[in-house]
């Protein structure tokens, strides 16, 4: 049994011209002790997948069709009484733009104490002894504890986001673009960081990326979405190998490498269609170069092609 299994998730937006349909019955399964990636082009529906997995789909989202089972368990039935013990100590997240998501006015000890109180049966001393490892864990010394995230460098609010994650040894974690907006050497620093950690905490995680490389690095499985559709998966060595989907192959093409070789960046043409009234057919034929009449009127199954899943007419 699958540790996550997401079956036909779907999350509208309401808009005043109608829904904008950002995940569109997408399945994916995540292993045990597997790290999946997460990939697409901005706006494709990645981080409302994330939220969703975490019930904080917030107004105008909803969640309005599908199943994330959790350990066995649909997570979207659950009380939130039952969920409330699973969020933010079994499951984890460290969100886009996380640095933000710290409380300002709170220690960084404090912070990641407050989630070991609320989740495991310690007292107040031993929750920040706790804090203090988890700090000296990701890097930073246990004596910035009682610092401010104010008085902390990007990439150290970063890591106490990590630490907060982690703090209660998740069983998953997803973590939303971890490095984006940083430095390279700070990027490449908080990527050992988040190897060591998959490997020392046996972690099962959504690893969600625009950086390809990153999830070169970082991912077994890949997944590739596009306008609230998956339109391919495959394990991380055959889809940089031989990615099936043409909009897997343009992805592949259009973006540089964080190990800083020279690729030229070959952008692809258009953009991602809108959410409200995509295309009928195919969401990504308007901007693909093998598209055929097909593609315009018939949206593409998912199926087996070679190892991989894939959505489109003319692959295998
Ligand atoms: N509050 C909202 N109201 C209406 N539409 C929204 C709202 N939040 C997100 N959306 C729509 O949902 C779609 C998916 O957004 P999401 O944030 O999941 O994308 P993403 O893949 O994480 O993008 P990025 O790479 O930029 O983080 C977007 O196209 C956006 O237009
Ligand atoms: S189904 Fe058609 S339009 Fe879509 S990716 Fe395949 S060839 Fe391109
Ligand atoms: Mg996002």
């Amino acid at each position: 049994m699958a540790l996550l299994d997401i079956k036909e998730l779907k999350v509208h937006y309401k808009t005043r011209k109608g829904p904008a349909k950002a995940v569109d019955s997408i399945s994916l399964t995540v292993e045990e002790n597997e790290t999946v990636g997460l990939i697409g082009e901005s706006g494709c529906g990645k981080s409302t997948t994330a939220r969703a997995i975490m019930k904080i789909i917030k107004e105008p989202g909803e969640i309005v069709g599908g199943e994330v089972i959790f350990q066995g368990k649909d997570i979207i039935k659950m009380p939130d009484s039952e969920f409330r013990d699973i969020r933010g100590n079994k499951l984890t997240i460290v969100r886009q733009e996380a640095q933000n998501a710290l409380n300002p006015v709170m220690s960084i000890g404090n912070q990641i104490a407050e989630v070991i109180l609320a989740h495991q049966d310690v007292n107040k001393k031993e929750a920040w002894s706790k804090a203090e490892e988890q700090l000296d864990m990701v890097g930073i010394s246990h004596k910035r504890a009682k610092s401010f995230p104010h008085e902390l460098s990007g990439g150290m609010r970063q890591r106490g986001m990590i630490a907060i994650a982690t703090a209660c040894n998740p069983d998953f974690i997803i973590m939303d673009e971890p490095i984006t907006g940083l430095d390279v050497i700070v990027q490449r620093q908080l990527l050992t960081l988040i190897n060591d950690l998959r490997e020392r905490l046996n972690l099962t995680a959504l690893f969600i990326a625009h950086d390809l490389s990153v999830v070169s690095e970082t991912c077994d499985q890949v997944v590739v979405m596009y306008a609230g559709k998956i339109m391919e998966k495959a394990d991380v060595v055959s889809i940089f190998k031989n990615p099936l989907h043409p909009y897997t192959q343009a992805l592949i093409n259009s973006y540089p490498s964080i190990r800083g070789e020279k690729k030229d960046l070959i952008s692809i043409p258009g953009s991602p269609p809108r959410l409200v009234d995509p295309p009928q057919g195919c969401r990504f034929h308007l901007r693909c170069k093998f598209a055929i009449e097909r593609c315009r009127v018939e949206l593409p199954e998912i199926r087996e092609v070679d190892g991989h899943e894939v959505a489109c007419h003319i692959v295998g």
